[in-house]
């Protein structure tokens, strides 16, 4: 049995589990792997030198990616490229054969008073629950045989369950000063959530996190994105969910070059804020978004059109099924000119093998060396083999 409160139970893209643990592994170097089952994975800190339910002095393990851990209090507590959610564990609970949600929510309402009552002193749950996040792990890659992750059907009526079958005297000491917060799953920066991670229908995992960015808000770090109707390409979906994450303030009148923009579902999305977009692709842009007012298509590679269409571009977005190096390559001869201002950029890196992920901090030094000092890099719930970059100044 694991303790409460020393392990972290992480998820990822499934099929990406192997890159996960390399990268815990050799970015905590102190965290020790413990279990895995699929996409889902548990490690085990030592408290005494990792203490994240002491928010304020949270310190990390090893070395990690990005200087916001040192500096924000409201920081991650690991920073991955792979790992999707992170999970402060409260252990588990498991009814060998058990598929009824009403039995398996007794257990978790007696699991998480046991836990908290455990550590009466840690500020963690001073201002209560304010969210409850129930949701399963990624069975399958992102629209392999249909399947696109996001908050099951299975995990909604878990998540009506728990909050139904909550002891009226539990719900009361947890949430306070909002008897209905629970309703809702949308958390908002600085609140505490609860975690029911449905490993299996008979093996639920309990846990907590903080809100601290736009993917902790949503259970399971899964942006509730559905792809619109009238959206040319998957690629709508991984866009939308950049351009959410990054928060670069793309919008009205914004200028934005999209290299690698058919058929266009990426810049459906950026059309969709009222841009401007200068689509560059040597392949036929969708006729719908050829139609848009705001859209141009350089028809072309890259490397042949005159940089004279780029003039006002001030946001690079790329999205080219070529080798990273190529991709870097071509936006570094645009973020570097003199006579372009580009504030950030946003696009995918395509690991053709997953051994490339372990090329990603050079690439992040070669773009820092362009002078871009933000530089978040992730896996996002709609990249597949790939991982998505965004920069600014
Ligand atoms: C994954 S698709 C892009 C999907 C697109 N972003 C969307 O929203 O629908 C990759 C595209 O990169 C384009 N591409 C590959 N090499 C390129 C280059 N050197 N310059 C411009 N586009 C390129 C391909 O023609 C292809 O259409």
């Amino acid at each position: 049995m694991q303790k409460i409160f020393s392990s972290l139970c992480l998820n990822c893209q499934y099929g990406a589990q192997h890159v996960l643990k390399e990268e815990i592994s050799h970015c905590y170097p102190d965290l020790r792997f413990s279990y895995s089952r699929g996409a889902f994975s548990t490690w085990l800190f030592d408290p005494v030198r990792f203490k994240p339910l002491d928010h304020e002095t949270m310190i990390s393990t090893g070395a990690h990616c990005s200087e916001n851990h040192k500096t924000n209090k409201n920081t991650r507590l690991l920073e991955t490229v792979f790992g999707r959610s992170c999970i402060l564990s409260m252990g588990k609970i498991t009814c060998p054969g058990e598929t009824d949600p009403a039995t398996m929510t007794d257990a978790f309402w007696n699991q998480v008073v046991e836990a908290i009552d455990s550590v009466p002193e840690s500020p963690w749950f001073s201002s209560g629950i304010h969210r409850i996040h129930v949701w399963q792990p990624d069975t399958q890659e992102p629209g392999k045989h249909r399947f696109e992750p996001g908050v099951t059907s299975l995990a909604q009526e878990i998540q009506r369950k728990i909050v139904q079958n909550c002891p009226g005297d539990v719900k009361q000491r947890l949430a306070p000063n909002d008897q209905d917060a629970w309703q809702a799953i949308e958390g908002y920066l600085g609140e505490t959530c609860l975690d029911c991670i449905v490993v299996a229908p008979d093996e639920w995992w309990i846990g907590t996190h903080r809100v601290v960015d736009e993917h902790s808000r949503w259970p399971g770090g899964l942006l509730p994105l559905q792809l619109p109707s009238d959206a040319v390409s998957r690629a709508w979906l991984k866009f939308e969910e950049g351009l959410r994450w990054s928060g670069f303030p793309i919008g009205q009148g914004s200028h934005c070059v999209d290299i690698g923009s058919a058929p266009g579902g990426g810049s459906q999305a950026l059309l969709a804020r009222d841009a401007f977009v200068v689509g560059v692709d040597p392949a036929e842009m969708d006729p719908a978004v050829l139609a848009h007012p705001n859209f141009v298509h350089a028809r072309g590679k890259i490397s042949q059109l005159k940089r004279k269409l780029f003039r006002k571009a001030r946001w690079l977005l790329t999205d080219m099924n070529v080798a990273p190096s190529y991709t870097l390559d071509a936006l570094e001869e645009l973020a570097c000119r003199d006579d372009l201002s580009i504030r950030g950029m946003l696009f995918t890196l395509k690991l053709f093998d997953w051994k490339l992920a372990t090329e990603i901090p050079d690439y992040v030094q070669r773009i820092r060396s362009w002078g871009f000092s933000q530089i978040n890099v992730r896996q996002l719930q709609f990249n597949r083999q790939e991982v998505m970059v965004a920069a600014s100044r």
